[in-house]
């Protein structure tokens, strides 16, 4: 398996080291080969070859199994229009690779419920999984830009049929796996394109007779999202939606740094922790690894189909959250933390004990 890794801007680069060497060490006890290559992307990229999305990384990306990216954005670029910042680099890394539905799972850790902004009795339980579409929406759509001299500027919010149907089906499938609930969240009160997704959800929903579907407005399922989010099982949204509801899901869990995500439908998947670059704390090795560790278990579950690999990783990020072990963002304040690459090393240690486990159990 060749894997390219961008690690990009500020935490990036930690989480990342970090996880390859999960990923190695991890390929080593179950015997299969792993390559990486390191690209830039973001603003590092922009600083070192002049674009957020060199063509060096879209080749190597092309040509690798997986991609696992770090994190983009830096405030040095906070000035700059939309087309020349650095999470530029990340809209053209998802329109090359191609895949349209971005996983984001948000599940309650029983060790980390104290954490949880929510009380214990509304959270616990908590196992949701939000597909978002990524590759089109607000983010995409043509026409935009500025008008009169900056007086006024314009997005576009475009569907297609094949867009909503082609998302809405990972939806269906993923809830298979799962509680076969699928709940579709948009704006069809107001908005023809969530009109249009509404009705697209439902006709594909009639393929999926095991699936139950219900639909619900945005603004309903923010607020549901914090006063029952139990109910929730598969949610399926739009680009922009998305993005707002899955910050927000994230952070229920007691810290946006624990959580993965995977892209997939396209050339190449794309796995990439679902929080930010975190200037504030980058470079000093506190950073929380976790997220980008989960994400290289999505990886060696959907693009390496092995599912014992990616459970010795996720059972080890367990293990380790049972045994006490956090990082900073994890504590209160005075509360003893471990740092990025001591989380790494244990996990290591954890998940190659139970791969090794795994091997026992096999010649048994
Ligand atoms: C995310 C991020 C990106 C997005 C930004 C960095 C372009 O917020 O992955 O959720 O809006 O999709
Ligand atoms: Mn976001």
């Amino acid at each position: 398996m060749k894997i390219t890794v961008l690690a990009g801007d500020g935490i990036g680069p930690e989480v990342c080291d970090v996880t390859v060497q999960v990923l190695a060490a991890i390929a080593e006890s179950f015997g299969f080969p792993i390559s990486f290559e390191k690209q830039f992307i973001g603003g590092a990229a922009i600083k070192e070859k002049n674009s957020p999305f060199p063509d060096e990384t879209r080749r190597s990306c092309l040509e690798s199994d997986a991609v696992l990216l770090g994190a983009v954005g830096a405030p040095e670029f906070d000035d700059l229009l939309p087309a020349n910042r650095p999470e530029m680099g990340l809209l053209e890394l998802r329109t090359a690779l191609g895949g349209y539905a971005n996983l984001r799972p948000s599940k309650a850790f029983p060790e980390l419920i104290d954490s949880s902004p929510l009380r214990q009795e509304i959270f616990d339980g908590t196992d949701l999984l939000i597909v978002r579409e990524l590759l089109g929406g607000i983010y995409f759509g043509e026409p935009r830009g500025f008008e009169n001299d900056n007086q006024g500027a314009f997005n576009t919010l475009r569907y297609s049929v094949r867009e909503i149907e082609r998302v809405a089906r990972i939806a269906f499938e993923s809830a298979r796996m799962r509680r076969c609930r699928v709940t579709s969240v948009d704006k069809a009160n107001v908005l023809e394109s969530s009109r249009l997704w509404r009705d697209v959800v439902t006709s594909v929903g009639k393929e999926y007779t095991d699936i139950e579907l219900e639909h619900l407005y945005v603004d309903a399922c923010a607020m549901h999202l914090v006063t029952d989010p139990r109910q929730f099982d598969v949610i399926l949204t739009g680009n922009l939606f998305g993005d707002i509801l899955s910050d927000e899901a994230a952070v229920l869990t007691g810290s946006l740094g624990m959580l993965a995500s995977a892209t997939v439908g396209g050339k190449v998947d794309l796995y990439e922790p679902v929080h930010g670059s975190a200037p504030n704390i980058a470079g000093k090795n506190i950073a929380n690894p976790l997220g980008a560790i989960a994400s290289a278990a999505m990886l060696l579950r959907h693009t390496a189909k092995n599912e014992k690999a990616a459970g010795a990783i996720e059972k080890a990020i367990l293990d380790i959250l049972a045994d006490g072990y956090r990082t900073v963002d994890l504590v209160d304040r005075n509360s003893p933390s471990i740092s990025t690459t001591n989380m790494g090393e244990m996990i290591i240690e954890r998940a190659t004990e139970n791969a090794n486990i795994a091997h026992a159990f096999h010649a048994v």
